[in-house]
């Protein structure tokens, strides 16, 4: 925007001297602040303008010095991006003027100081959609000074506003796991802290998760599901009771030395025997019960 080579009208007529800029004014919107104003003519010559500033720091306490803008001094276009020379919410002075070669043209000064308390706030861009079951906003990247004031609700009658503070920029942001079939609504406005002040609100934009088919899906599964567990699970505990019980669980009566002498070791290997005879027990248990069905 700065450097950008700028077409001039030509004047055939020519001027014996460089005249002043004219017409100065600032156009601020959402806190990036333009300085513009009226082209310098001169046929077949390019003018450069240059920029200076003062903030009321410099008219207080530095006798009055103006510093050049940062990105004006000089630029070829009617225009110059003052956003990062305004740091302070004070009134600034703000000046111009034209240079062709080694003459210059007096300075022009903005009629009223500047104060970007005044800028212009905007209802803030946003996208919102859905992940799934997840709402999501994204919203535009204002830069560092903007907070977003998020307000969602889900659109039924008597639905409590939520509202959400986001300060992360240029990332989507999940506001809420939405239930199937119910619409969702979402608004935002700005809040810029350094003016105090926010924007209008966006316009709501609503969306909805499909709902319809969801349920008669899950419905199903669960009835399935539900099916499977009244018919196969008794069916195989108690399948598995009856071969367990004839396997693992003989109803053996145990000599007594063994009772009395069993060392810890024996008493593993035991244990051990009789487990591997359940696991094949239920390995096996497959056949019977497909010959069973
Ligand atoms: C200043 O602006 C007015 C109206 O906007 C216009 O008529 C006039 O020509 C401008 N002055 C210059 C020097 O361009
Ligand atoms: C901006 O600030 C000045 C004083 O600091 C105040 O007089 C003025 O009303 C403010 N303007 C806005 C739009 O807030």
């Amino acid at each position: 925007m700065v450097h950008r080579a700028c077409l001039n009208a030509s004047n055939p007529d020519g001027v014996a001297v460089l005249p002043a800029p004219q017409n100065l004014s600032v156009q601020s919107t959402n806190m990036k602040h333009l300085l513009m104003w009226s082209p310098v003519i001169v046929p077949g010559e390019i003018i450069y303008y240059f920029v200076e500033y003062q903030g009321e720091y410099e008219s207080l306490y530095m006798s009055h010095i103006w510093i050049p803008s940062s990105w004006c001094s000089p630029t070829e276009c009617p225009e110059c991006d003052i956003t990062d020379d305004i740091t302070a919410t004070v009134p600034y002075k703000l000046r111009v003027r034209a240079t062709l070669g080694s003459q210059t043209s007096a300075w022009s000064t903005l009629p009223h100081p500047f104060n970007r308390n005044s800028t212009t706030l905007t209802p803030p861009v946003m996208e919102v959609t859905k992940d799934g079951f997840h709402l999501v906003i994204k919203l535009e990247d204002l830069g560092p000074q903007f907070e977003f004031l998020v307000a969602y609700w889900r659109r039924e009658p008597g639905a409590k506003e939520h509202v959400q503070v986001v300060r992360s920029r240029g990332i989507p942001v999940h506001l809420e796991t939405m239930e199937p079939g119910a619409a969702y609504c979402v608004k935002v406005r700005t809040f810029v802290k350094v003016i105090g002040r926010h924007s209008p609100s966006s316009q709501a934009e609503c969306v909805k998760v499909q709902g319809e088919t969801l349920p008669l899906a899950l419905a199903l599964f669960a009835f399935v599901g539900f099916m499977l567990i009244l018919v196969v699970v008794p069916l195989s505990i108690w399948k598995m009771g009856q071969l367990l019980r004839n396997s693992c669980c003989p109803v053996v009566v145990l000599p007594d030395t063994l009772k009395i002498t069993n060392s810890p070791q024996k008493l593993i290997s035991c244990r051990k025997e009789e487990v591997e005879a359940c696991a094949t027990a239920v390995l096996s248990s497959e056949e019977p019960f497909r010959a069973w069905l």
